[in-house]
């Protein structure tokens, strides 16, 4: 049988066997994030579909897209042959909502809920992925995209969202087991053998009307790959990274995109005709990976615009860098280390952590440094590894210090290469514990992860009192 009516006659007999009873079992209500197995089409009509784990039976899951200061209410209902949670990636909320098993909640049982409510307090690029067994359920499909919308309108004529990602498939489309094999933890994780973009293998090119100005937004939604984005053609402005507004950059040579990243650009569609620009991952760069292909449509051009000025600011803390607390985070472990062991192939400052031994709740590891509210942290990551780890803190804003000496643009996470060491600076913004850890996902669940603590001691010469949901004080 053709393949094309095969998939209608299974439909037809699937709505027939099942009946409506099924099929209303699998809505989600409004605002209602269901992760279960399913299946997706996702290389195309000539191939069998994958049997996967998604939100809403869709991968990515549903695209939440909200005006900046909107308050999100999502009931999240777990059908998953395992626990899980929601964590709402690079957003600032109260620690209560942010996902974490053992430390901000208990895990959500297969068959129960968990009602997230947060107000989102700034705009921009995120995402939204399980804490619970990383390395699998995004593995396995579960993430999606977060748009916040800025207070005024930015003056794009198109906004094109792309969720980059990769899977692991065998001969005939379906995800390989062995999830969190030793080796994987102890080299750089899982890289799937297809690279997916908004859960699709196909690249089809998007045409795009000479003279237009493009808002491109990247998520990395990979369980563990790190992408070298190079554009061909097309030199666009990098204007926005994890989400923050940063200083208009033309883009040069080549940039990191690693799991967890974000990055907003412009793109100004050049006005001649025929003109094809990509987006390549040259991460390895004998195995090269076209991300995107664009072309130009044979509409009239637009007329030419005067030069994007940059995205209105989210409001930042401000820091305190005379009286910033200095903290050392050295990562050891990993292969070719001997410092990697059976209970922790990673370690933090000594010390490896796992979410399996904080899955009752209350039972919260040792922070690895605790701090008041409204202080400001110096902290130096020593990578005394082989490898790469893209660390990521919840709940604050970091900068990186630069080669200059100078404090970067605002992120949620750093890239910390090989035997080096990067330091970065945040305001503790809101009490709680909050996660440390590597976006490598069999990395975070092999040790590399901790918590710090920001303690309700408020020492802060901030005139805000640092919580999310109250206007902090603007940056000048
Ligand atoms: Cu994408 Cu702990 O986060
Ligand atoms: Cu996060
Ligand atoms: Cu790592």
């Amino acid at each position: 049988m053709e393949r094309r009516s095969f998939l209608k006659a299974s439909l037809a007999g699937g709505a027939l066997a099942g009946g409506l009873g099924y099929y209303w079992y699998r809505q989600p209500g409004k605002n209602e994030f269901i992760a279960q197995t399913t299946d997706v089409q996702m290389l195309g009509e000539d191939y069998p579909n994958t049997s996967v784990w998604a939100f809403n039976d869709q991968i990515p899951g549903p695209l939440i897209r909200r005006k900046q200061g909107d308050t999100l209410a999502i009931r999240f209902t777990n059908r998953l042959p395992q626990p899980s949670t929601i964590h709402w990636h690079g957003i600032r909320l109260p620690n209560a909502m942010d996902g974490v098993p053992g430390i901000t909640q208990a895990a959500v049982k297969s068959g129960e809920h968990f009602d997230y409510q947060f107000a989102l307090p700034d705009a921009g690029t995120y995402w939204y992925h399980p804490h619970v067994a990383t390395y699998e359920q995004i593995g396995r499909g579960l993430y999606g995209a977060i748009i916040v919308e800025e207070r005024e309108r930015i003056d794009v004529d198109e906004d094109i969202l792309m969720v980059v990602s990769d899977i692991f498939l065998d001969k005939q489309g379906q995800i390989k087991d062995g999830f969190q094999s030793l080796h994987d933890a102890a080299h750089a994780g899982r890289l799937g053998n297809v690279i997916l973009v908004n859960g699709q293998k196909a690249r089809p090119k998007t045409m795009l009307r000479p003279g237009s100005r493009v808002r491109l937004r990247l998520i990395n939604a990979s369980s563990a790959r790190i992408y070298r984005l190079k554009f061909h053609r097309v030199a666009p402005l990098i204007v926005a990274i994890d989400g923050h507004p940063c200083p208009v950059t033309a883009y040069k040579d080549t940039l990191y995109f690693s799991p967890g990243n974000r990055y907003d650009f412009i793109i100004d569609v050049p006005r001649e005709e025929q003109t094809l620009m990509m987006l390549e991952d040259e991460f390895f760069p004998a195995m090269r990976n076209t991300l995107a292909l664009f072309g130009t449509s044979n509409q009239s051009p637009l007329p030419a615009r005067a030069p994007f000025q940059g995205l209105p600011p989210n409001a930042m803390m401000i820091e305190d860098h005379r009286n910033a607390e200095k903290i050392t985070l050295t990562i050891e472990g990993g292969a070719l280390s001997n410092k990697a062991s059976r209970e922790s192939i990673w370690l933090m400052n000594g010390k490896g952590n796992s979410h399996s031994h904080l899955d009752a709740h209350g039972n919260a590891p040792e922070p690895v440094f605790t701090v008041d509210q409204g202080c400001t942290v110096h902290c130096m990551i020593d990578n005394q590894t082989a490898w790469f780890h893209p660390m990521h803190f919840h709940g604050v804003v970091l900068r990186e210090r630069q080669k200059d000496g100078r404090w970067g643009p605002a992120k949620d996470s750093t890239l910390v290469w090989p035997f080096e060491k990067q330091e970065i600076m945040f305001v503790a913004e809101a009490p709680g514990d909050w996660m440390i850890h590597c976006h490598v996902s069999e990395h975070h669940h092999s040790g590399l992860m901790g918590t710090f603590r920001v303690s309700n001691i408020c020492r802060t010469t901030n005139p805000s009192k640092g919580s999310p949901t109250k206007a902090p004080a603007t940056k000048t």
